[in-house]
């Protein structure tokens, strides 16, 4: 039994296409006289074909370079069905290759973490492998994080329900990395098509031998389990996550310590994102230089993106990183209701990134450096369309009401914060307050910013930065209404002008 350890590269039957010769080798080859000028500009050679020509249009990726090539469902689930679109090919020799070999085939493909953060997957597994690791003798996890709770979202779950064997196997590739013992996957509670798709998958990788002891014949031994979550926003948080596997209440963790040192059972673990996993295989098969071929610089990949809300065809596609986000729309989902014209906004990543106008997505590309020049962020790439017919104040404050509801309450800025959020959107909805109150819900919101143990502080205070960024006028304009309709703008705290004749509790001198 081989288990954690890994096999010598050396017996691995070559899978790479990169070869790149030795550098001492190609250094020996230069006579001494060769100038330092020349020597610094490396091995170029008059041969060497000039650079590519810089590329200054994203998007239209091929069928050929889809890896979910059953995000439509067109096939089936199964192992058989699988093997014939290209999973479970030469897994074993993968495997064989040891960690290094695939930490260092995703750190050069740019992967970054698909669950909303977009930190470096590479790198996020290799502090798995720390000093001394193979001489600790606890088990070590990968989990999956299949909670796919922020809304709009809606990509891991076709991945989970159509390309079942993509997850599995980039569990075994990218627990081989992490030296890992066994993947959790923890699902959503509400997927429970998914969960038994992906169970019965499962099972068959068990029965043909690609997971459980001596994995597709590696010699490393390594199981995968399916756990169901009960429906909690916030247990979709990596610490909080790992809380609900161990059976206790979803509540995230302060960090550090991070779960590579102390995760789940106390073990060394890592949580990733589904996609992030399910890309895994694929980018080890077909090279790391073919992954990132797509996308712009520090972006590279192909992206699930699921867009949602005032199109003609809501849909999730697969396509090339950096795409621009009107050509995501008019390409794959028919374009905007009425027309492009008529769009108002678009949150471009999921409810916690701020909201855009129509003259930001004019020109916006979608990948992580792009939207967070903009002040927003790709986040899960939910892309969620908003026409004229929008009211974009109801819509931010319909999603205050849903943080509020899903704070765990750990943290005071959260707990109050998330509250008193959706107490001024509820009146603000209506133009009952003032303007001023406009900049002290901003400070509220950067009060709350960084200051709590999980990024669900952030998740709510974003949209209302965005809103306010964008969408002032809008708000100004039916506080002025308001005051029009009822003798005067609210009084502070929302009260009605009348408030004390209605018998209402108002401040004294008010
Ligand atoms: C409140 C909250 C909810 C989250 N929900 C999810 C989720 O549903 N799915 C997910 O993959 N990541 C979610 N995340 C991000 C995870 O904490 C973690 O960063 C991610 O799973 C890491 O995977 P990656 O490295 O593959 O991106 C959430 C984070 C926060 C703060
Ligand atoms: S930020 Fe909110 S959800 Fe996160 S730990 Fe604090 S109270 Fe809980």
């Amino acid at each position: 039994m081989l288990s954690r350890h890994a096999p010598s590269p050396k017996a691995v039957s070559s899978l790479s296409t990169r070869v790149l010769p030795s550098t001492a080798h190609a250094a020996s080859r230069f006579p001494s006289s060769v100038s330092s000028a020349q020597q610094s500009r490396g091995l170029a050679t008059v041969q060497d074909a000039p650079p590519p020509p810089k590329r200054t249009h994203f998007g239209g990726l091929k069928d050929q370079d889809r890896i979910f090539q059953n995000l439509y469902g067109h096939h089936g689930a199964d192992l058989k069905s699988a093997k014939k679109y290209g999973d479970w090919y030469k897994t074993k020799e993968i495997l064989l290759k040891g960690h290094d070999w695939i930490i260092s085939e995703i750190k050069a493909s740019g992967l970054r973490g698909r669950g909303g953060a977009g930190f470096p997957s590479g790198m996020k597994w290799s502090f798995m492998n720390f000093k001394d690791w193979d001489k600790d003798t606890k088990p070590r996890y990968l989990v999956v994080n299949a909670d796919e709770g922020e809304p709009g979202t809606c990509k891991d779950r076709e991945i989970m329900r159509k390309d079942p064997h993509k997850l599995i196997e980039g569990c075994l590739v990218a627990g081989r990395a992490m030296n890992c013992t066994a993947a959790y996957i923890y699902i959503r509670g509400e997927f429970y098509h998914e969960a038994t798709v992906l169970q019965r998958a499962i099972q068959e990788a068990y029965k043909d031998g690609l997971i459980g002891k001596n994995a597709c014949g590696s010699g490393y031994d390594f199981d995968v389990f399916l756990h169901r979550g009960m429906g909690a926003y916030v247990c979709g948080e990596e610490t909080s996550l790992i809380e609900s596997l161990e059976g206790k209440p979803g509540k995230p963790r302060l960090k550090p310590p991070f779960p590579a040192s102390v995760g789940l059972f106390g073990c060394p673990s890592t949580v990733a994102n589904v996609e992030t996993i399910a890309v895994a295989p694929t980018i080890c098969r077909r090279g790391a230089n073919w992954f990132s071929s797509f996308g712009r610089e520090r972006n590279s990949g192909t992206k699930l993106f699921c867009i949602s809300g005032h199109v003609n065809n809501p849909c999730t596609v697969e396509e090339e990183m950096s795409i621009p986000l009107k050509e995501l729309i008019e390409k794959h989902c028919g374009g905007v209701r009425g027309g492009w014209d008529n769009l108002k906004a678009i949150i471009p990543g999921g409810s916690s990134t701020p909201i855009l106008p129509k003259s930001v997505c004019d020109d916006q590309l979608m990948d992580f450096d792009a939207l967070k020049d903009s002040q927003s962020g790709l986040g899960t790439a939910a892309v969620i369309v908003m026409d004229k017919s929008t009211d974009v104040v109801r819509a931010i404050s319909r999603l205050s009401h849903f943080y509020r509801h899903e704070s765990c309450g750990q943290c005071t800025p959260c707990r109050e914060g998330s509250k008193w959020t959706e107490q001024i959107m509820k009146r603000f909805e209506k133009g009952q307050g003032r303007e001023r109150e406009i900049d002290m819900l901003q400070e509220l919101t950067k009060q709350v910013e960084g200051h709590t143990i999980c990024a669900l502080g952030e998740a709510f205070a974003w949209p209302i930065q965005g809103l306010i960024r964008h969408f002032r006028p809008e708000l100004e304009a039916r506080m002025k209404d308001y005051a029009e309709k009822h003798g005067g703008a609210a009084l502070a705290g929302g009260w009605d002008h009348d408030a004390s004749r209605q018998g209402k509790l108002i401040s004294p001198g008010q």
